[in-house]
């Protein structure tokens, strides 16, 4: 397994008032084989061996399951390989003396608790503004006793695929958290369980969203682009007719 030497460029940030710079560090024993955050897992342990404060970066399934990742690598959010979270990049994407400049999402709404880790929760305030079906819907049905056509099914799926990470909001010129909002409105607006809360929740998690600080949607695609489960932009303007149909009728 041939080893290789890396020039990383971390953020690290003491805290949410620090002022923050990018660190740099050679780490000499990467290997292709590892994931990125693998790697980070090897610096973190030269760093602690050294008397060092190791690197805080967020992750959890490392499965591109639950969005907990969030990393700009090299300036674009979850790295280079399209349709991946950063959790699922790995070292074979660079080579021996590459430099890797690694920072956290950068956002009003998102403040850096510690070096790479934000603080999201602006996330789960949209998501609790109506990002549920709050009707009670009993024991679990047959899964044939509500037909619903697979072109709709396909497309609440496709929202549905969301892991909340936040990419959108780091790649958007804006920091909008459009993408993210469209798809949990879309997963319900396309659905009959969706129906009876449907123009409420639009209405109430667009102004959610606009409350915490989020910029505006003005069609850059830089959201879809660097989304690990390939969100489509459609869902946005979905989103908008949802939230224009509610506000109209009042
Ligand atoms: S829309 Fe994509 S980039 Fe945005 S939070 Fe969901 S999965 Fe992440
Ligand atoms: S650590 Fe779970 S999606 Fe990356």
């Amino acid at each position: 397994m041939a080893n290789m030497t890396l020039n990383l460029r971390v953020w690290r940030q003491a805290g949410p008032n620090g002022a923050g710079k990018l660190e740099p560090y050679v780490l000499e024993d990467a290997s292709e084989h590892m994931s990125f955050l693998e790697m980070l897992d090897v610096l973190n342990e030269k760093l602690i061996k050294e008397g060092g404060d190791p690197v805080e970066f967020d992750n959890d399934c490392r499965e591109g399951i639950c969005g907990m990742c969030s990393l700009v690598i090299n300036g674009v959010a979850h790295g280079p390989q399209k349709a991946t979270a950063a959790c699922q990049l790995h070292m074979r994407n660079y080579k021996d003396g590459d430099t890797i400049t690694i920072e956290p999402w950068r956002a009003r709404a998102f403040p850096v608790v510690k070096d790479l880790v934000v603080d999201r929760s602006a996330f789960d305030r949209i998501i609790a503004a109506g990002g549920y079906i709050s009707m009670n819907a009993g024991g679990a049905a047959d899964a044939n006793a509500l037909p619903i056509a697979k072109p709709v099914a396909d497309d609440a799926m496709d929202a549905a695929a969301c892991i909340g990470c936040g990419a959108c909001v780091a790649a958007c010129p804006n920091a909008s958290a459009s993408l993210f909002t469209a798809a949990k409105i879309s997963q319900f607006a396309v659905l009959p369980q969706g129906q009876p809360e449907r123009a409420s929740r639009a209405q109430r998690m667009v102004e959610q969203m606009d409350a915490e600080g989020f910029g505006d949607c003005s069609n850059h695609a830089e959201c879809e682009a660097v989304c690990p489960k390939e969100i489509s932009i459609k869902h946005i303007a979905r989103m908008k007719r949802e939230y224009m149909k509610a506000v109209l009728a009042g």
